[in-house]
């Protein structure tokens, strides 16, 4: 049994599809989020970048002395989940191995989409994964550069025109390889599972990697014995920019209003 709180980041957004999952999991955990909304996004940056912000962001994490850290973002567990386990003595989970262990087991025909941000793609994290799972499956990716200021921009809402033309353009190459799953590589993606589902089709099995992860997340630490024994835990949100347009698109995405508020740190100074 474990008290503490769970650390979860991304650089923005798309980490609360790992974190939604996790309160429904695990009800009776403390959850801490942080979303670097002032520097999102990630994905279009270096690995030295990318490295130093999830440096800092789990330093942040730390002053709440965590049990374990939950990567929520595809672009930082592609880029530097191996750097991150190594510098810290306490559990760290990323998304890319369970979302590639979700689409191993769901193809049938073994042909695998995978879409995600140009860092997250180009590291080829996801598709080695796949290739150790299932070596005969082949995996056509796709980098989705605007799906995520999309997502930021509270632009994910079935219906959006530009969100249905983007989903379109990004998605009609892999429609035509008659992939039977499709790996959604970044925790925003999610949030525009409608937009992207109806662009797929419906025969094709959408991999929620937020989701894929927290279960892993929830497995493993019942497995180590670090679970909390209280019957509902709290969530403390914090951000890099603007409280208010987080807490509002947040609010629309968890499907209540994010409770106790959100704080402002400057992510800078660690
Ligand atoms: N949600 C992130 C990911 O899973 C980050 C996207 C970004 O910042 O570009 O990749």
């Amino acid at each position: 049994m474990d008290q503490r709180p769970i650390g979860v980041f991304d650089s923005g957004l798309g980490g609360l599809t790992a974190l939604k999952e996790l309160r429904q999991l695990l009800p009776g955990e403390e959850l801490i989020y942080f979303g670097d909304t002032g520097r999102v996004p990630y994905g279009g940056r270096g690995r030295d970048t990318i490295l130093r912000y999830a440096r800092q962001d789990v330093a942040f994490l730390r002053t709440f002395d965590p049990k374990a850290i939950i990567i929520a973002c595809g672009t930082v567990s592609a880029n530097a989940l191996a750097e991150l386990t190594e510098e810290n003595d306490l559990p760290v989970f990323g998304v890319v191995a369970p979302a590639a262990q979700a689409a191993a087991s769901a193809t049938r025909g073994g042909r695998i989409g995978l879409i995600g941000t140009a860092a997250s793609i180009r590291s080829g994290a996801y598709e080695r994964e796949i290739a150790r799972l299932k070596p005969e499956a082949r995996v056509f990716s796709q980098a989705c550069p605007l799906f995520v200021p999309l997502v930021e921009n509270g632009r994910f809402l079935p219906g959006d025109p530009v969100a249905e033309l983007v989903a379109q353009d990004y998605l009609s190459p892999l429609r035509e390889q008659n992939i039977d799953v499709l790996v959604l590589g970044c925790t925003h993606y999610p949030l525009l599972s409608p937009v992207i589902r109806a662009a797929m089709g419906p025969e094709v099995t959408l991999i929620d990697t937020g989701k894929a992860c927290a279960k892993e997340a929830a497995e493993q630490l019942a497995r180590r014995g670090l679970l909390a024994e209280r019957a509902r835990g709290g969530c403390r949100y914090f951000v890099s920019d603007s409280t208010e347009d987080f807490a509002r698109l947040a609010g629309i995405f968890l499907g209540e209003p994010v409770a106790g508020g959100v704080e402002r740190v400057e992510i800078e100074q660690y």
